[in-house]
């Protein structure tokens, strides 16, 4: 019997050691002390043993011994609890020195628990802690078993942390551990709240942990933890439980080369999340929030986890995320991130500054994208306080208590008679506005939709009642005639802004003032019919702030009329070249070309059947007034193969210098050939010419050639924009060549998808910002510094000629990068009209 118990207990014990070395081989701490303050023996929580007492005596230097235990308390049930037995009193300054072997940033843990003694009572301490370079705690007050965690940054030899009572009282400690911290654990930068700029420094900071919380999930403990972390549950931050659900399918989490460590949040955390109680409701629109006391007067590192645990496909979760007031990942989405692939494990990092408050409020709520599910994720959350200018953690809480009783009456008086005002002032503009409202709504009935079930209803235009003219699958928001007519000041030849195959595009303003552009066909194309009636169904189905919304159209009297929002910066096209607009910085391009991207990654996936576009090209990118990019005409859009089971399409459409050559050869026609349209433009981002210039030499004529030339031999430099010269990071620049590179690849096979596309330019850009952070000397030895003239050799390289391309040197002259090579829908703004 002895024996098969004693086998059993070998088993387990086998068991565990091999749980132990599989789970936490990865971190082994250059330095790690752990210490069980006041106990005669060693403790053992976890894998972990803290040592006796008396064992660590070598690195404590005090005036005095005092070890007490807690007799008749009561101790707290933790994984901690075995370290609360006893405790170390110091009635004077007293020193740990711990000797560093690996300079880096180290946590120190220091364990508290105030119980009552036979001579101290625990409570009633009152003592300040600090390092060399920090002040940790001052003038603290232990009132309920906490643990503090602190990091900084060790360089010299040796750690010493200081513990100082104050006054005549005493200092206490039940536990203490000093352990290295992984060095990627904590980067330099991360994202400034308000204003969002990029926070550089905090490698010089010490920081401490004041939140670890596994959002909708159970208490992870160390145990689960590679680095001996305790994450708690977001209950006592929770600010309406009801608002929120919990999900867990921690099999799911995946940790990808480019995401997340299993050192930044085990599967535990990544494995379960808070979410929307919404049920699946299409209308649920509100926000989970959760709200975390602070010290007022500090910055703080906020660490979001993200894994999205809940998605069943990709492009099917977007929302908001919100620090305080401020929306930090405006509709995220978290498979685009990773190429469509989800449960990845991610983080963001946000630094955020709490002057007058006493709490961080982070919230998570529905994007307004409209055609998916409202819901949104929060899987872990970290807040760790950043030391200020003087290097300290402690205080910061500007006391309010103390003030005089007559400063807090005039205060009270002042703040009732101020939200008494506020209400008044509410009331009175409430009714004003009410009016004005109804005046506007009335106005601006215009829109009678297109009705099949004999219901005729009018709703307001897309701003005057603030939200979006929903469209369902089936768009149905017809405009009367007379309303365009009025709107365009009767088609008013001077109000053009474009001209095209299909017919005019004119600015127009409704009578709310919102600004219009309006498309008239030429009511006698049939292929004008064709494409404006697949313009109405895509854009009707296709809803998403990278793509131009349609807000009307009109067939009445056999018009042809499509009305969209209104782009006020024109074609990307036009601020290339050609028009004067001032030149657009690197960065500018970059997230013009980001958001282009995205409208087409959503068009590839975003919907049950994929969406080819055809005409992809720098004319066809609109800027709205702060130039962020949309796709727009989608005339010549297609449903991808699962509808077009052929591939084969009667005609190949598109534009010269954008086209693919596999598809121009074999007529095939994939969302791959809108990638290598997509690669044309980014080298006419960077390059700022046209893409097909007849009046060069003839090896410069097409851009796609001429670009592939010089990026094949890796000296791309030598033909960028020349207002770009000196300003693009080398490793950005890298990047985003081998991007194109890789669009314009001959087979569509080779190609990225669109989300890969995406991704890429988002990392060309994060290669690009990092640079600005850095001093501006160490920046011009990574920047193409001076460059020698470009010289074109053109006699070098042969001919280039190869596919489809070449055959567009036969057709003629004026701006031929803007034709299409059939009667298009045209271009629904041109630049020449502005
Ligand atoms: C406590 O642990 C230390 C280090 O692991 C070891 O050297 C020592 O022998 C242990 N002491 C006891 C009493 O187990
Ligand atoms: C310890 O001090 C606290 C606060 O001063 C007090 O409330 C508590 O009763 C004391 N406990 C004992 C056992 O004296
Ligand atoms: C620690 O500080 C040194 C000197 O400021 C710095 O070079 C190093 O990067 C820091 N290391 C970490 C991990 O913060
Ligand atoms: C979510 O999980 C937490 C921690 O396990 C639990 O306390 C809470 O009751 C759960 N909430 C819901 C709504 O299920
Ligand atoms: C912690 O890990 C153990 C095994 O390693 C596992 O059984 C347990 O579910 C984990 N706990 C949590 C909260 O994930
Ligand atoms: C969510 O919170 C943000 C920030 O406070 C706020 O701007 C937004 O209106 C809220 N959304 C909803 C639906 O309540």
């Amino acid at each position: 019997m002895m024996g098969f118990v004693g086998l059993k207990l070998l088993f387990i014990g086998v068991v565990f050691f091999l749980c132990l070395s599989s789970c936490y081989s990865q971190f082994n701490p250059a330095d790690k002390y752990s210490i069980d303050c006041g106990s005669p023996s060693n403790t053992t929580i976890g894998n972990r043993v803290f040592l006796s007492d008396s064992l660590a005596s070598s690195f404590l230097s005090t005036p005095q011994n005092v070890l007490v235990d807690t007799s008749a308390n009561s101790i707290p049930s933790s994984e901690y609890s075995p370290l609360y037995k006893t405790a170390r009193i110091f009635t004077q300054t007293s020193t740990y020195t711990f000797r560093i072997t690996q300079s880096g940033r180290h946590w120190i843990r220091l364990y508290f628990f105030p119980f009552s003694a036979s001579n101290y009572n625990l409570t009633t301490a009152v003592f300040s802690v600090s390092t060399p370079d920090h002040s940790l705690l001052s003038d603290f007050k232990a009132e309920s078993v906490q643990t503090k965690e602190y990091s900084v940054n060790v360089t010299s030899g040796d750690l010493e942390i200081t513990f100082t009572p104050t006054g005549s009282s005493f200092a206490f400690l039940n536990g203490l551990e000093v352990v290295s911290v992984p060095d990627p654990l904590i980067p330099d930068d991360a994202m400034s709240v308000n204003p969002p700029t990029n926070f550089k420094g905090m490698l010089n900071k010490a920081l401490e942990t004041l939140a670890r919380v596994n959002m909708g999930g159970p208490v992870v403990t160390s145990r689960n933890d590679s680095l001996w972390r305790s994450w708690v549950t977001d209950l006592s931050y929770s600010k309406n439980r009801n608002f929120e659900s919990n999900v867990s399918n921690p099999t799911a989490v995946r940790y990808p080369p480019d995401g997340a460590t299993q050192d930044d949040a085990p599967v535990s955390v990544y494995g379960t999340a808070a979410t929307m109680a919404s049920e699946n409701d299409p209308k649920a629109n509100f926000n989970v929030t959760w709200e975390f006391p602070v010290d007022r007067g500090f910055q703080y590192l906020v660490r979001l986890h993200f894994c999205d645990i809940v998605s069943t496909s990709a492009n099917t979760l977007y929302f908001n995320v919100y620090i305080d007031d401020s929306n930090v990942l405006p509709d995220y989405d978290l498979s685009t991130k990773f190429g469509g692939s989800l449960a990845m494990a991610s983080y963001s990092d946000f630094v955020t500054q709490s002057l007058n408050k006493n709490q961080i409020r982070i919230s998570i709520g529905p994007s307004s994208i409209k055609d998916v599910n409202p819901n949104a994720i929060l899987n872990g959350v970290e807040i760790m306080k950043l030391s200020n200018s003087d290097g300290s953690l402690s205080g910061g809480n500007i006391p309010s208590s103390n003030s005089s009783s007559k400063k807090s009456i005039g205060l009270i008086i002042g703040v009732v008679v101020g939200v008494l005002v506020a209400i008044l002032a509410g009331v009175i503009f409430f009714c004003v506005y009410k009016k004005r409202k109804q005046e506007q709504l009335n106005q601006s009935k215009i829109w009678i939709p297109l009705s099949t079930n004999g219901i005729s209803q009018t709703m307001g235009s897309k701003y005057s009642n603030g939200t979006t003219i929903s469209a369902g699958s089936n768009f149905n928001y017809r405009c009367p005639f007379a309303a365009i007519q009025e709107a365009t000041n009767n088609f008013d030849e001077s109000w053009v802004i474009g001209i095209g195959g299909f017919g005019k595009v004119y600015k127009g303003v409704l009578s709310d003032g919102t600004k219009v552009a309006v498309k008239r066909g030429n009511p006698k194309s049939q292929q004008g019919l064709a494409e404006f009636q697949t313009e109405i169904e895509m854009l009707s189905q296709f809803r998403h702030r990278h793509l131009v919304s349609l807000i009307g159209y009109c067939d009445e009297k056999s018009e042809m009329i499509l009305i969209y929002e209104y782009m006020e910066n024109g074609t990307l096209k036009s601020h290339l070249y050609g028009s004067g607009f001032p030149s657009m910085s690197w960065k500018q391009r970059l997230e013009i070309c980001i958001g282009a991207a995205r409208g087409l990654h959503y068009l590839h996936t975003g919907y049950s059947k994929a969406v080819i576009h055809r005409d992809v090209k720098s004319a066809n990118i609109l800027l709205d007034e702060n130039l962020m990019a949309k796709v727009a005409d989608f005339g010549l859009s297609k449903t991808g193969p699962e509808i077009d089971q052929t591939h084969v399409s009667t005609a190949v459409k598109g534009s010269f210098g954008y086209l693919d050559p596999e598809y121009f050869r074999r007529q095939q026609l994939t969302e791959k050939s809108d990638v290598y349209s997509f690669g044309v433009v980014l080298f006419e981002v960077l390059c700022a010419r046209p893409v097909i210039d007849p009046s060069l030499p003839r090896e410069m004529v097409n851009l796609a050639e001429w670009a592939m030339k010089w990026q094949k031999k890796g000296q791309l430099e030598q033909i960028i924009d020349v207002t770009l010269k000196g300003k693009i990071r080398a490793d950005s620049l890298r990047k985003f060549g081998e991007t194109a590179e890789k669009c314009l690849s001959d087979f569509g096979v080779d190609r990225p998808s669109m989300g890969d596309v995406l991704w890429n330019l988002e990392y060309v850009l994060q290669l690009q910002e990092a640079v600005l952070q850095n001093d501006p000397d160490e920046n011009s030895t990574n920047v193409i510094g001076e460059l020698s003239p470009v010289i074109h050799d053109f006699n070098r390289g042969g001919d280039g000629g190869g596919d489809g391309a070449a055959q567009f040197e036969m057709s003629s002259g004026d701006d031929i990068s803007g034709v299409s090579m059939s009667k298009v829908f045209s271009q629904l703004v041109k630049s020449e009209g502005r």
